[in-house]
């Protein structure tokens, strides 16, 4: 998973959008173990927060691996692929949280499976040196997958460890992150400092729970980040900023969507409009089904500022936030989901400030978004690969009562 927590929510709502039944049978930071039916290439071309998908074909305990003949006996019971040719690319990946296992261990499952290569009739079995190699994990990261055709062609095996167990088994599908980055740069208008990262604005619309034909609006589209990524799932999008330009831009960037995708993205002019969110329901009489907007309302920083600053600055976007939160929630259908980024900045005494809109969501009729079944999240959801940025994000998901 590319954003833990934030992956496993999108993941969560996926399943559950799709009506699957699922049970999360373990999971850290990067993995998640999980019994569900899963449609890998759906899931894979769907969600912007995974970097693999594999299946578990053995859990063995710690006992199990430190003692060689048990750890070939019960790997050896199990079958890893149903073809193979006599000539193959394979390599390892393993990823484990904590440094709390021997060292050698990953070295351990990679002899078992070259071995077992050579038995089941592999005659030339060439072994791909991961890149990243460190003390806990050594992982192919997905573009490499792809670029020495491992998908399809050749095999990777995964081995994770999470409290306690060892998981192993075999990558069905890895993402393509090369997607993600055209839509980003090849786009007519680009802003690296303003816009959101696709995988990002990938996950809030999953987050909305909304699927084909849904109508998803974004009331701070910016260069239209977030309504490309609606586009591409089907939905049908509207966007609005206060700015002029970002409007243009964003018509201009939906455009190059559509004809690079052979997408029908329908009535782009009238749907991406200029408006101050504070005011929305002054220009929209449309009811919409779901919400996903980023309004970092920041300038950028230059330098972690101090408390006094960043609390100063808070208190101006918050104040803009109060402000906004009912108008938007006006033009939400009941049940609807709006998936909204606060900002989080870290100061130069290596704090963390933002700030609390429970009553504003209350005063705007929304309620923290809970799920049926299955995990409860606590919102906002911060990504982890942001941790140490001037400005990260907290993600929240409400529901319209
Ligand atoms: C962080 S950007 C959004 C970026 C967008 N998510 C993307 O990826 O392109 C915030 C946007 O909010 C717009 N904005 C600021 N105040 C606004 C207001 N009161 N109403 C509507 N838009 C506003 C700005 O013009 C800016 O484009």
């Amino acid at each position: 998973m590319a954003h833990g927590e934030l992956s496993l929510a999108e993941i969560v709502n996926y399943l559950e959008s799709s009506g699957s039944e699922y049970q999360i049978i373990s999971r850290s930071e990067q993995v998640m173990i999980m019994d569900a039916y899963l449609d890998v290439n759906d899931a894979m071309s769907k969600l912007g927060g995974l970097f693999k998908i594999g299946t578990v074909n053995c859990t063995l305990d710690v006992k199990d691996v430190l003692d060689e003949g048990r750890l070939e006996n019960k790997l050896n019971s199990k079958e890893y692929y149903n073809w193979i040719d006599d000539k193959v690319r394979w390599c390892l990946s393993f990823y484990s949280d904590v440094p709390d296992f021997e060292v050698n261990i990953p070295d351990r499952f990679q002899d078992y499976f070259r071995q077992r290569l050579r038995k089941d009739g592999v005659k030339k079995a060439k072994y791909i040196f991961p890149k990243k190699v460190g003390k806990i994990n050594r992982e192919n990261i997905s573009d490499d997958i792809i670029k020495k055709h491992i998908i399809g062609e050749g095999l990777e095996f995964l081995v994770s460890f999470i409290s306690e167990k060892y998981y192993v088994g075999v990558t069905q599908e890895v993402v393509r992150n090369q997607e993600f980055i055209n839509r980003d740069l090849c786009r007519p208008f680009q802003n690296p400092k303003e816009s959101i990262p696709p995988k990002i604005a990938r996950i809030m619309v999953n987050l909305t729970g909304l699927s084909a034909g849904d109508r998803l609006l974004d009331p701070f589209c910016g260069i239209g980040t977030i309504l490309q990524e609606a586009s591409i799932l089907g939905l049908q999008v509207f966007g609005s900023d206060i700015n002029r330009k970002c409007i243009s831009e964003t018509i201009s960037n939906l455009k190059w969507l559509s004809e690079t995708y052979n997408l029908e993205i329908r009535d782009i002019s009238d749907r991406i409009f200029t408006a101050d969110a504070t005011q929305l329901s002054k220009y929209m009489n449309e009811e919409i089904d779901g919400i996903a907007t980023e309004p970092i309302l920041l300038p950028p920083l230059k330098r972690f500022p101090s408390e006094d600053e960043a609390e100063n600055m808070l208190h101006t976007v918050g104040k803009t936030y109060e402000t906004f939160l009912p108008e938007i929630s006006n033009v939400l259908k009941k049940g609807g989901k709006l998936v909204l980024v606060t900002p989080y900045i870290r100061t130069n005494k290596h704090t963390e400030r933002s700030f609390n809109l429970k009553e504003a969501f209350k005063n705007s009729g929304l309620i923290p978004y809970s799920h049926h079944n299955g995990p409860q999240f606590e919102y906002p959801i911060r990504s982890s690969v942001e941790k140490n940025k001037k400005v990260s994000r907290g993600i929240h998901v409400l529901e319209k009562l």
